[in-house]
């Protein structure tokens, strides 16, 4: 069935409205068209720009699992390439951490706790966003691209709303027993909280420059470069292309640098000279990146439900969004599905709690290895640098 086909047969109420189609809305909004809920999927942009965006790559053993549930892996099967490995390098020299085996790439689930280990899939975010959409639109699930929400209404109320900017432009009201607000961190959700809803926020004092290069990965792991200059970072995307982050000062922008000058850089703080040489390309993509994090509390507000970047934002130092994203739309789909069909309401009360524990551990994840891995991050800044270089030294002896 054509997303048109699809726009054509839906009304203008379903009785759970999903907003936003990453991988958050895409996962919860297959899941509750498989149990057989009336819902509907309304996502600001067109459907090849969700398509294309190019994001995160990793995806953790726990969030592979819950794909296997639901029978929506068969594409990170047939073309993600597994491992479970990273190196680290040091002035100390070269160590690897074979974390699929230790357990350590889970954020853990219903049933499926961290501890089980196994590898992480590297696949890259816009084929798990094509794969779940074209599982969707396939088994007839409806969704509305080009589709802005700009608020939800009365969800402490009886009949809760969200108002769209339809894709002629005009302003339509869609009604519904339940909300999910799976729209990112600027998105309808959040700005509809109620004036009490609490947003911790923190800034981790670190700005990456994000890069996208066309060359063949470097080396067959996730490489973390810890170096006085500051942190590196090689992750593969697929056998063309390889993602590079370099520790960036904040405020410079990302064109600064000639590609020759980041390059050598590259070399330097992943000390090629001594482990090899890296692969050169051309440079795709360049981005800044401030290293914050949030988390909002609590994730319900009445009838609207808040899970994936729309709940808690994540640095990505240790790549855990996308990951806690599909956890969050599994347990919000089960709970939904609860509420919807046997009018048991226990998963949606306790929704918040639940999903706010994994939050919290993977933001206390993030934050250590964000310490770990960079040089001065906030919080350290003011302290002698021999001091903090020190515990970092430390810090890596244990881990080796
Ligand atoms: N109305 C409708 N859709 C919206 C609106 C809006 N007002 N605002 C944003 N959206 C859409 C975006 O266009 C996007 O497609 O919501 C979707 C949100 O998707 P993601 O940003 O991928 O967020 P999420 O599903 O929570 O995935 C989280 O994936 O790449 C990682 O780092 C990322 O941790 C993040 C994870």
């Amino acid at each position: 069935m054509t997303e048109s086909q699809n726009s054509r047969a839906s009304g203008e109420s379903a009785d759970v409205i999903v907003l936003g189609a990453g991988p958050a809305g895409l996962v919860l909004a297959n899941l509750l068209h498989a149990a057989g809920i009336d819902c509907v999927l309304l996502e600001r942009a067109s459907r090849t720009h969700v398509q294309t965006r190019p994001r995160a790559g990793f995806l953790a053993p726990n969030t592979g699992r819950i794909l296997d549930r639901h029978g929506l892996a068969g594409g990170l099967h047939r073309h993600g390439s597994r491992h479970g490995t990273c190196e680290f390098r040091t002035r100390d020299g070269r160590f690897r951490l074979d974390y699929g085996a230790l357990g350590q790439g889970g954020q853990g689930g219903q049933s499926g706790q961290s501890g089980q280990g196994g590898q992480h899939h590297v696949y890259p975010q816009q084929n798990l966003v094509t794969d779940l959409l074209t599982h969707y639109l396939d088994h007839g699930g409806r969704v509305r691209f080009d589709t802005e929400a700009l608020a939800v209404g009365d969800a402490d109320g009886a009949a809760p709303y969200v108002t769209t900017r339809e894709p002629d432009g005009r302003p339509t009201r869609w009604t519904g027993r339940y909300v999910a607000g799976c729209d990112g961190r600027h998105g309808a959700a959040r700005r509809s909280l109620p004036p009490d809803a609490v947003r911790h926020h923190h800034d981790h004092g670190v700005t990456w420059l994000g890069l996208l290069a066309q060359a063949p990965p470097s080396l067959d792991a996730v490489g973390y470069a810890v170096h006085d200059r500051g942190f590196a970072g090689h992750m593969a995307r697929t056998p063309e292309v390889t993602r590079y982050y370099l520790q960036w000062q904040r405020g410079v922008p990302a064109e600064a640098w000639s590609e020759q000058r980041i390059w050598d850089e590259l070399d330097l703080r992943m000390r090629a000279a001594e482990h090899g040489p890296l692969h050169r390309g051309p440079l795709l993509e360049r981005g800044i990146f401030d290293l914050t994090c949030d988390v909002v509390e609590p994730l319900r507000h009445g009838s609207l439900f808040l899970a994936g970047d729309a709940a808690s934002l994540l640095a990505p130092a240790a790549a855990k969004g996308a990951n806690l994203a599909v956890l969050e739309a599994e347990i919000l789909a089960g709970a939904l599905t609860d509420a919807l069909t046997r009018g048991d309401t226990a998963g949606l009360d306790g929704y918040s709690d639940q999903c706010l524990a994994h939050i919290w551990r993977a933001q206390e994840f993030t934050g250590w290895m964000t310490r770990l891995l960079h040089v001065a991050p906030d919080g350290e800044q003011g302290t002698e640098p021999s001091f903090h270089a020190a515990l970092r030294r430390s810090r890596l002896a244990s881990l080796r």
